[in-house]
């Protein structure tokens, strides 16, 4: 289900942590295989668990704690936008309305060309410039509409 690459990237993340402990590599474990598969699978968690000699229920407590891990597939570009206090405080409902006026998709939502997944998000840790958002693996902050537009205009 995984690569050899894969496998052997958790094998390093597990053996720094004591024998015994492999659950400790749980959230590499989780994030290393998201970036192969694109998206965790309950299958993809029962592999994952195996792996880790953990039961598959604690995979899917972590998987689907996180907002950072994926349970359905996304778009190209997955957008998790802060609606938390700071943001809210400086404008994150105006960054809502317009992402999704001008994507035509809610939270939770993929745009039909597969291009854009919208997810609202607790925290990111970034409130020093809120309104803000991760898009990819890049944080946005300060965010305006003209910003965003800007941002999404580089994206291919
Ligand atoms: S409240 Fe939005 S980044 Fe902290």
């Amino acid at each position: 289900m995984l690569s050899q690459e894969a496998l052997v990237e958790i094998d390093s993340e597990v053996a720094k942590y004591p024998e015994g402990q492999e659950r400790a590599a749980l959230l590499a474990a989780l994030r290393i295989a998201q970036d192969e598969c694109g998206w965790i699978s309950v299958d993809l968690m029962t592999y994952i668990a195996g792996i880790l000699s953990v039961e598959p229920a604690k995979v899917a407590e972590v998987a689907t704690f996180y907002t950072m891990y994926d349970l359905k597939p996304i778009g190209r570009y997955k957008i998790s936008l802060c609606t938390n206090i700071s943001c809210a405080l400086r404008g994150s409902a105006t960054i809502t309305s317009h992402l999704q006026k001008r994507l035509g998709i809610g939270f939770g939502e993929t745009t039909e060309d597969g291009r854009f997944t919208l997810m609202e998000v607790e925290c990111l840790a970034a409130c020093g410039g809120a309104p803000a958002a991760l898009i990819g693996t890049n944080y946005y902050e300060n965010l305006t509409p003209r910003r965003i537009d800007e941002i999404l205009e580089t994206l291919d």
